[in-house]
């Protein structure tokens, strides 16, 4: 397939680009490289991948990109993906979550694409009243970033009512892990999430901030779907393939199905570095809901999606061998 994949410079992004290049497809990756980082171009530098620079709100930028190739298929993940930046700069995030989205939307559909697979997010659920969390539990979204994710989701159906393409969202869970050549991986300035904090103090001795030991949970801290980003790529791939077949609307959860709390993450760091980690209790992270576990039986029917390397320890192990053999200037 000739597919157009938006924000593959970016950490899920690439290993979906790795994925889809080693299936044998053909790739445009577009990407402004404004959280990302230009080296992943060194590691995705095959033959099969066209690497072009721009603007997803650019109309004139993107009809010469859609206008020039016959595109099967597009794989959107580019755009702003924190949530506590999405609650200081609202603005920014409907911009490049949903107007650059539209404006993408728009010229595929002018163009005839016929298949569209979103990166959503667990965020659009908000706190979740019920878990394990099925698609069709209400979209309560507590942020601005999965609001604007939720958005986009909407977006896409009611244009797939008007004619426009067959789509699969995807709600990513826990996105963590590193590709297992270890040739690309998480970084993100400033980094926020759990995991490649936890590496990095087990490298350096720092402390870590625990955000709350207080909430309802077995050992006070709050308990995530931490799921394995080379899982989550293969996915992507799954989802193109039933869509080259069928015209769907869909949205799929991506998570292990299995909940891990703070301590517990901690807990396995600790036995995949033998360091020995330095917590300290801070008070509670505004919007942290205290649990977000995924319901995958929708994603292992429609697309015999069964998580393969989504084990706590495996999610650590690769991510500590990327951190380990990362330099300066190198990364994803
Ligand atoms: N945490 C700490 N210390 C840290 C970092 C995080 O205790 O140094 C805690 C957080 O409070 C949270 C858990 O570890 O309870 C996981 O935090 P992350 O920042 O790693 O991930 P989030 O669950 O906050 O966010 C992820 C994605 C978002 C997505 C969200 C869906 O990164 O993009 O899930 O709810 F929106």
């Amino acid at each position: 397939m000739k597919i157009l994949l938006t924000g593959g410079a970016g950490y899920v992004g690439s290993i979906v680009a790795q994925e889809l290049e080693k299936a044998g497809h053909r790739l445009w990756i577009v990407d402004n490289f404004s959280t990302s980082t230009r080296a992943v171009q060194e590691v995705l530098s095959g033959a099969a991948i066209t690497w072009r620079e721009g603007e997803l709100g650019d109309a004139a930028f993107l009809e010469d990109v859609i206008g020039r190739t016959a595109f099967d298929a597009c794989v959107h993940l580019a755009g702003s993906a924190r949530v506590d930046e999405s609650m200081a700069r609202p603005a920014l995030y409907y911009r490049n979550n949903v107007s650059a989205g539209l404006v993408l939307l728009e010229t595929l559909v002018r163009h005839g694409v016929g298949s569209f697979v979103f990166s959503s997010t667990a965020a659009v659920y908000g706190a979740p009243r019920t878990v394990p969390i099925e698609e069709d539990h209400p979209k309560e979204p507590t942020n601005c970033y999965g609001e604007t994710k939720l958005a986009f989701e909407r977006m896409l159906h009611w244009h797939h009512l008007a004619g426009g393409p067959g789509y699969v969202c995807l709600r990513y869970f826990n996105a963590a892990g590193a590709a297992s050549d270890a040739s690309l991986g998480e970084r993100h300035d400033p980094e926020t999430h759990l995991i490649p904090n936890l590496l990095s103090s087990a490298a350096t001795g720092a402390e870590v901030p625990v955000f709350g030991d207080d909430y309802p949970t077995a050992d006070g801290t709050c308990v995530r779907d931490y799921v394995h980003v080379e899982d989550l790529a293969r996915a992507h791939r799954l989802a193109l393939e039933l869509l080259a077949k069928e015209r769907r609307a869909l949205a799929l959860n991506l998570g292990s199905g299995d909940g891990a709390s703070v301590r517990e993450v901690m807990a396995a760091v600790e036995r995949v570095t033998k360091a020995t980690l330095r917590p300290r209790i801070h008070p509670r992270r505004a919007g942290d809901p205290p649990v977000l576990v995924a319901s995958r039986r929708r994603a292992e029917e429609v697309l015999g999606w069964v998580p393969q390397a989504s084990s706590l320890d495996h999610i650590i192990e690769s991510a500590w061998r990327w951190q380990k053999q990362r330099s300066p200037g190198k990364g994803a």
